[in-house]
């Protein structure tokens, strides 16, 4: 999907209910002023976090897996940032100690098999007092199509999403709550805010039955962490 389907992908979560009404507003709602700062959005995608930040006056470095997504970000923001393509789940190995005053990572930890690494270099590159940020699936959705029925036990999941107007199929791992805060508090990140998102109002007046739905049932989960 974030390699074949990337300018498809874009043009679809711009405006659409989940992304741009309800996970963007959620994780925005989270961040620290961001002017002056340095940012790093790691699974970025085609860049709407990355505009959003520049937009705010921070200093931006952007990574994704796929070329692609890499290259759109290339074209829409230029110099304005610093972008590359990188798996994450090898770690950050060309970031430098201590760079960062905020790190996000939007709707991606659940491609990354073994978090481990990833979460370590998080801590490396967080300057001191620095802030991580993330967003994923929640887990009692993810549970609702577990193979195993096994709750705390960490899986794959391959499902058909149509987020790209076909349907596109997409592979993801599956994990506890329980297994979010063990992997983070090994890489001695310390969660200071939780949040289990907000529609924004827009999405009222766009689909008021979605507000309803979206209102009342969890979709995504939001993390907020600080190095212990
Ligand atoms: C759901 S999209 C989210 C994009 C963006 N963060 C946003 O919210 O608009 C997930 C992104 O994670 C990237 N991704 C998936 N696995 C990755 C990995 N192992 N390393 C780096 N990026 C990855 C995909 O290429 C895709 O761009």
């Amino acid at each position: 999907m974030y390699e074949k389907f990337a300018r498809d992908y874009e043009k679809a979560i711009t405006d659409n209910i989940y992304n741009g009404h309800l996970e963007r507003p959620s994780l925005f709602a989270m961040l620290p002023e961001l002017a002056g700062k340095s940012v790093l959005d790691l699974g970025c995608g085609p860049g709407l976090y990355a505009e959003y930040l520049i937009n705010q006056g921070a200093t931006v470095t952007a990574i994704d897996a796929s070329r692609e997504m890499v290259e759109i970000v290339k074209e829409k923001l230029g110099d304005n940032v610093r972008t590359y393509t990188q798996d994450l789940s090898r770690g950050l190995p060309a970031e430098k100690e201590a760079t960062y005053d905020v790190i996000i990572c939007p709707l991606t930890v659940h491609y990354i098999e073994d978090v481990g690494l990833l979460f370590g270099d998080v801590k490396r590159l967080l300057k001191q007092g620095g802030e991580f940020i993330f967003s994923t699936h929640h887990p009692m959705v993810d549970f609702e199509v577990s193979p195993s029925g096994n709750y705390f036990q960490k899986e794959l999941i391959t499902e058909e999403w149509d987020t790209v107007g076909h349907p596109v199929e997409v592979s993801f791992y599956r994990r506890s709550l329980t297994e979010w805060f063990e992997s983070l508090a090994a890489a001695d990140l310390c969660v200071t805010h939780l949040s289990e998102g907000k529609p924004s109002e827009r999405m009222k007046s766009v689909c008021a039955e979605s507000y309803k739905k979206l209102s009342t049932t969890p979709n995504f989960i939001f993390f907020k962490c600080e190095v212990r």
